[in-house]
């Protein structure tokens, strides 16, 4: 996957820019507050349609503007595409090659992207929704068919959650429930089964990257926790009985109170929670890695590697890790698109200054 040019038109703080990538690594330099990450956001709103930092497009309007153009061509597996994003009056457009697109989600899956930024971080400091969300995210850029599985669970949870609310005859509603349940179960287990799979996938990938990392000296693991449980069998077998222990519990909080929407991933470092125990700049060597082995497992499956955007990925790294970040990125000529304040010594790639809103490529 390959970004070849970018034209962002009254998109944050740029007003009407255009910007030709090279293959290799792409580095945006600047002083804080110039506009790199605003670059990095365009991209990934261009091909994700939703951008990672706000929730309302209105806030990516380059002030007192009204409407914002997105423009870039891509090559994936020697097709070219062209995806152009423009939003207006509260409504936003996608067009891939000229057409136009109703959502963009059905086109997510034929062109990847994997994205760092610091507010990953959450994925070790915040809560199982975070790293739920990490995870359903990659095994739908690998399979889509997780996608309609999970909103048909979710949509089925909700059904059940409705039920707990209303007032009917305990045996009537002992016994609608226990209708719900079996679908739950159903949808459940094939939603436990494709993270589990995904997350010792990713675990082994991701092994190898932290120990080269990190020169072996700390180690890092993640494991699905399935309905609590390491054990994914023991998770599966003891589902519908779990289910059936907490009816009455759940009836009395009003809420679905076992399944995988509860789920975690645990992640270790060092055998403890990394969440507890891991510094600033572990937690970022854990999340990188992470990331490294999506990028990985994405090209295992699909014979072609994501773009690479890595934002402010730097930062909290000692001299070591940044320098084996970069030679990864180099020697795997993966494109890449990293932003930094300062450039080090290095000549790695083509350099682009990045200044009030404005680009240009250093000689
Ligand atoms: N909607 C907008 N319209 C105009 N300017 C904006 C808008 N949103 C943010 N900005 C400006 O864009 C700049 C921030 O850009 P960005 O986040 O890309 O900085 P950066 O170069 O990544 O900095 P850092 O090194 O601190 O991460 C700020 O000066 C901010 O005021
Ligand atoms: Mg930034």
């Amino acid at each position: 996957m390959l970004i070849n040019n970018m034209h962002l038109q009254n998109f944050r703080n740029y007003g009407d820019q255009k910007i030709k990538f090279m293959p290799g690594t792409n580095i945006l330099i600047g002083d804080n507050g110039q506009g790199k990450t605003n670059i990095v956001e365009g991209i990934y709103y261009l091909l994700t349609g939703k951008s990672y930092r706000v929730q309302r497009e209105h806030d990516l309007l380059r002030w007192e503007q009204s409407e914002f153009h997105l423009y870039g061509d891509f090559i994936s597996k020697n097709h070219k595409i062209f995806l152009e994003s423009h939003y207006k009056n509260k409504k936003k457009m996608v067009k891939i090659n000229q057409v136009p697109c109703q959502r963009l989600s059905d086109f997510v899956g034929t062109i990847n992207v994997i994205f760092f930024s610091p507010d990953d971080l959450v994925m070790i400091k915040g809560g199982p929704l975070e790293r739920r969300r990490f995870l359903d995210l990659h095994i739908a850029q690998m399979r889509p068919g997780h996608v309609s599985i999970l909103n048909a669970y979710n949509k089925v949870i909700q059904q059940k959650s409705a039920l707990l609310k209303l007032s009917l005859e305990k045996s009537h509603k002992y016994s609608q429930l226990q209708l719900w349940n079996e679908q739950i179960i159903e949808l459940g287990i094939k939603i436990m089964i494709n993270r589990a799979d995904m997350t010792e996938r990713l675990q082994a990938a991701a092994d190898l990257i932290y120990d080269n990392l990190t020169s072996y000296k700390e180690k890092m693991q993640v494991f699905y926790l399935a309905l609590g449980k390491k054990n994914l069998r023991e998770a599966i077998n003891e589902y519908p009985k779990l289910l059936n222990d907490k009816l009455d519990q759940e009836i009395e909080r009003q809420m679905v109170l076992v399944g995988p929407h509860r789920d975690d991933l645990q992640i270790l470092l060092n055998d403890k929670p990394a969440r507890l125990y891991a510094s600033q700049g572990q937690q970022r060597s854990i999340v990188l890695s992470l990331k490294l082995a999506e990028l990985e497992l994405i090209n295992q499956e699909k014979g072609e590697y994501p773009l690479l955007l890595l934002d402010d990925v730097l930062s909290e790294l000692d001299r070591f890790r940044r320098e084996y970040l970069i030679k990864f990125i180099e020697l795997s000529r993966i494109q890449t698109i990293i932003t930094m304040t300062s450039a080090d010594n290095h000549q790695l790639g083509t350099l682009y200054r990045v200044e009030q809103g404005h680009i240009r490529r250093e000689p």
